[in-house]
């Protein structure tokens, strides 16, 4: 056909999804089962619970995802699969469940790194050019990546422990607050004082684009155990300065390493995704760091810096006019580097 339209299946972490998204960049339907609630007890991911919903919902999502999209199978161009990396019991059912497509249709079957989807995903929304520069920062990753083609990325830096997102889920949990963090800590933040507790700049005296999240975490462990030895617990206005401490650090820290990145590797575009990208203080932040630069700043909405198939779709395309085709020896890969 004219313009390419690929189906995309997404199942590396806790998110199941399929999307159907074209060439041009219409997302003609993006399906996303989140299992949140089934791991809410556990305080994290559990792989064995995540592995079988995946395998339990897949089927569905790809159904509902063409249903929505008006297209059948025999409409399409190709099949993307998040082929890793991620929890390998759902990266196999997701890869599986493409080879058993592509193998019963024809159709080609092209094999996408989760991180690729992340990081591509601005093209999707804004049509940004290469070379441009991407700050990915979710629950599970942090990095820098120079992105000069669908399949050419040069890591910059990164976290050298935690994700920020799991530094904000994690700080939540110790101040009682609920899960995902993230939102918690953000709204919390909104009535404290970002400067009465003097939490470290992890990393800023070295340099480099590496960051480091658990230190942090440290800091804010032992600030609420002091003011709860003084005081027997913690008031409503002691949780908000905590919560806008950590975060104006979080803050502080990323958009310092992002312009030192910016100066290690200039680009026209700073662009960022994942969960934590949603937080409006950071985006401030690194607002600021690229005008400074002159350098546009883009940050797609946030269904699609979260986990999603539209941008497994789209990275599938990008790969597929790149050249790219799989057969069915794709591996399934817990571990995979960009
Ligand atoms: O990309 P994402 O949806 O999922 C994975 O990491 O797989 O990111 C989720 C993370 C969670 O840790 C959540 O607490 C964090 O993003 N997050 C936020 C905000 N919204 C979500 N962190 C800070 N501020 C927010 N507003
Ligand atoms: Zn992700």
């Amino acid at each position: 056909s004219m313009s390419l339209t690929f189906l995309g299946i997404e199942s590396s972490c806790d998110d199941t999804a399929a999307a159907v998204v074209r060439e041009d960049g219409t997302i003609l339907a993006s399906v996303v089962a989140g299992q949140t609630a089934l791991h809410a007890d556990f305080g994290g991911v559990v792989p064995e619970i995540a592995a079988r919903a995946h395998a339990e919902k897949l089927d569905g999502c790809v159904e509902e995802a063409l249903a929505r999209s008006g297209l059948g199978l025999g409409d399409l161009d190709g099949i993307a699969v998040t082929a890793g990396p991620g929890l390998i019991g759902g990266v196999l059912s997701g890869v599986m469940l493409a080879k058993g497509l592509s193998a019963g249709t024809g159709l080609p079957l092209v094999g996408v790194n989760h991180l690729a989807g992340h990081a591509l995903t601005p093209r999707l929304t804004d049509k940004i050019s290469y070379p441009y520069l991407m700050l990915l920062v979710s629950g599970g990753h942090c990095l820098f990546l120079s992105v000069s083609g669908p399949e050419e990325f040069t890591r910059l830096g990164g976290t050298i422990d935690d994700a920020p997102g799991e530094a904000f889920d994690k700080v939540a949990k110790l101040l009682g607050l609920p899960q995902p963090g993230g939102p918690e800590v953000e709204r919390a933040a909104l009535a404290g004082d970002p400067r009465r507790f003097a939490f470290p700049r992890p990393l800023l005296d070295r340099p480099g684009c590496d960051l480091s999240f658990s230190g942090l975490k440290t800091a804010v462990l032992r600030q609420r155990d002091t003011l709860v030895a003084a005081q027997g617990g913690l008031h409503e206005q002691d949780r908000a300065d905590i919560c806008a401490g950590f975060q104006a650090a979080v803050a502080d820290v990323l958009a310092e390493k992002t312009r030192r990145a910016l100066e290690a590797s200039p680009a026209p575009v700073l662009a960022v995704a994942g969960g934590v990208a949603a937080n409006s203080v950071l985006r401030a932040a690194l607002q600021d760091v690229a005008a400074r630069a002159g350098v546009t700043f883009v940050a797609p909405p946030l269904r699609l810096c979260t986990d999603n198939a539209a941008m497994i779709a789209w990275a599938g395309i990008e790969a597929f006019r790149n050249g790219h085709r799989d057969g069915m020896d794709l591996a399934a890969r817990p571990r995979w580097p960009l």
